[in-house]
């Protein structure tokens, strides 16, 4: 697909089917993430693939329960894709996505976010050209700042100097998929 057609067809998606994603589907995805711009040269993101649905759920309500409605951007994110923002009742971070990606970056280093939303957004369009629905979710290092969170980052064997900064959800798109989003008017100009 035209890589501009990829940017356009790819939304956030919070339903999802039961059907797991395939590993050489997965292995292209985290590729995708590893080839992103990184500050410096550095290459420090690293990522981590949860290819298991039961864990992809615990570590989503380890999110969710971390979710604080008061420092909320906007009230209202989508209508066909809700999110924990327009629906309450949704009880997982993750939306029931079969498959996880957590992207950690260097502690203390100062492009370590921008470093990490650009790995996801490698990964979320890779997985738009795979056919693949996807989402990128904050709230990475409150997520692991638990008894279970430190469990499992140390059963992973992640170093103290890197940090979880968000997390690419996957999986198939349950129900229809959503069409492209409008563009709000005014968003740029060209100077000559
Ligand atoms: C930095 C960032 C953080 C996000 N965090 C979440 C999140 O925690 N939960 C969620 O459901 N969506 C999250 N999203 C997805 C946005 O809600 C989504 O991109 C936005 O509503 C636009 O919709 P679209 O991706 O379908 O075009 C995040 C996106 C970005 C770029």
């Amino acid at each position: 697909m035209d890589i501009l057609d990829v940017m356009k067809k790819r939304r956030s998606i919070r339903k999802y089917q039961d059907k797991q994603i395939d590993r050489e589907d997965l292995e292209k995805i985290i590729e995708a993430g590893l080839y992103a711009p990184n500050a410096g040269g550095g290459q420090r993101a690293k990522i981590v693939a949860v290819h298991n649905k039961e864990l992809a759920e615990k570590i989503g309500r380890l999110n969710l329960a971390r979710f604080d409605r008061s420092k909320l951007a906007g009230g209202h994110v989508s209508s066909e894709q809700p999110s924990n923002i327009d629906d309450p009742t949704i009880k997982n971070g993750f939306y029931g996505a079969p498959a996880v990606c957590v992207i950690f970056g260097t502690k203390n280093f100062l492009y370590s976010i921008p470093d990490a939303f650009c790995c996801a957004e490698n990964m979320v369009l890779a997985a738009a050209d795979l056919g693949i629905a996807s989402c990128i979710v904050a709230r990475g290092e409150e997520t692991f700042d638990n008894e279970a969170g430190r469990a499992l980052l140390k059963e992973w064997g992640i170093s103290d100097t890197d940090v979880a900064r968000c997390f690419v959800i996957l999986g198939y798109c349950d129900g229809d998929y959503p069409p492209m989003k409008p563009r709000k008017d005014n968003r740029f100009m060209i100077i000559d």
